[in-house]
């Protein structure tokens, strides 16, 4: 069976529709737009909700004639209208949640609804290589989760690990932003603790591997505190590493101390990968059937990527993260995410609200 699927995408500061292909459990990208919004928000430091939500209304329409236009399908060749209604920004939600309705209902298309952490998951089954096969554990890290779940098909989902505070993408905004990286600051931290690894270590392909005990990450005035609980929880705990940080700023400040930005972005970066990686080991190792895959915006972080390559191939797990261009919001991956939720009869109506909660929790 091929099916064509029309997906929507609008619970942050990204619009973004997309005409997805699936045939035969294999998945095909005709179009992924993306709107981003991201040059306004800057002006404000992060995300102004009544702004993306006026903007997501700006760009939906012309966004979905480029999705349409650029896969080369008319709307009569649309088999199912996706969208991601929860979590996030409610007014932003909204957008897309009515827009979809409306073209669903209007054109008697099947519709349905996506929780967009779900989506990020289901980003890793637009890869080549192929899509991972449940049971798998799935990390998802973002600007507002770092949640790990136990996928037992692909639309049944359990949390088993989360933040309880913080997620971690959220942390190096706020840090990154403090130490003068432009918002989103998750892109310049990578780039800049990549200048800091290799400064410590002098090396340029092994920098991280090679990180602990160097001078640097042993340096005790830049002392941070690991973000994993140690209470035999797969838990999260990050305001703690981020007031640490803040503190260490604010001292540096003080005293009027010139301070290494790179070798404080590494030694950041270090304790945040590092306690991701222990919990996914320990996920892992609780779950000897499972492969693993990594989602989210901050799953685009070289470090991270890396690191946890290690860790499931260490296991013998194969890992499923998605190129960078995938980590991100896209509607491409609501598509992906809705062609499973098709399939297993969790069809919507027009009573579909939008909703700003978890449903996984
Ligand atoms: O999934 P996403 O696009 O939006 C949410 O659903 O939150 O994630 C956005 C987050 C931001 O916090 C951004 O700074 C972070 O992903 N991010 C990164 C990287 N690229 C984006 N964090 C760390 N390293 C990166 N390379
Ligand atoms: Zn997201």
């Amino acid at each position: 069976m091929k099916m064509n699927i029309l997906a929507f995408e609008s619970s942050c500061d990204e619009t973004s529709a997309a005409v997805v292909s699936c045939s035969d459990g294999k998945f095909e990208i005709r179009s992924n737009i993306i709107a981003s919004q991201v040059d306004t928000h800057r002006l404000y430091g992060g995300v102004v909700p009544e702004i993306a939500s006026r903007a997501h209304i700006e760009a939906i329409s012309s966004i979905t004639y480029e999705a349409l236009d650029t896969a080369g399908v008319s709307i009569d060749e649309i088999d199912l209208v996706a969208v991601s209604s929860n979590p996030g920004l409610i007014g932003a939600l909204l957008v897309g949640v009515n827009y979809a309705k409306a073209l669903a209902v209007s054109r008697s298309i099947p519709l349905v609804a996506v929780d967009h952490i779900k989506g990020h998951i289901a980003s890793a089954y637009l890869i080549e290589s192929g899509v991972p096969k449940p049971p798998y554990v799935a990390l998802a890290v973002s600007g507002g989760h770092t949640a790990i779940y136990k996928m037992d098909s692909y639309t049944d989902i359990r949390l088993i690990g989360t933040t309880r505070d913080d997620a971690i993408g959220e942390s190096f905004d706020k840090i990154g932003r403090m130490i003068g990286i432009e918002y989103p600051a998750g892109r310049g931290f990578d780039a800049l603790s990549r200048e800091g690894f290799i400064k410590a270590t002098g090396d340029e392909e092994n920098f991280y591997s090679k990180y602990k005990g160097t001078a640097a990450h042993k340096d005790p005035v830049m002392a941070l505190p690991t973000p994993a609980l140690r209470d035999g929880s797969l838990d999260f705990s990050f305001s703690g590493l981020k007031t640490a940080a803040i503190n260490l700023l604010h001292r540096y400040e003080q005293r009027g101390q010139e301070l290494d930005r790179a070798l404080f972005a590494a030694r950041y970066t270090y304790e945040a990968v590092e306690a991701v990686a222990s919990k996914i080991g320990a996920a892992l190792d609780e779950n000897p059937d499972c492969d693993l895959v990594v989602a989210g915006g901050v799953a685009a972080n070289s470090h991270l990527r890396r690191r946890l390559t290690e860790v499931a191939s260490k296991r013998g797990r194969r890992i499923f993260i998605p190129p960078a261009s995938l980590c991100g919001d896209n509607a491409a991956m609501i598509a992906a995410s809705g062609y499973y939720e098709y399939v297993s009869g969790n069809l919507a109506d027009s009573s579909l609200n939008a909703s700003a909660l978890d449903s996984v929790v």
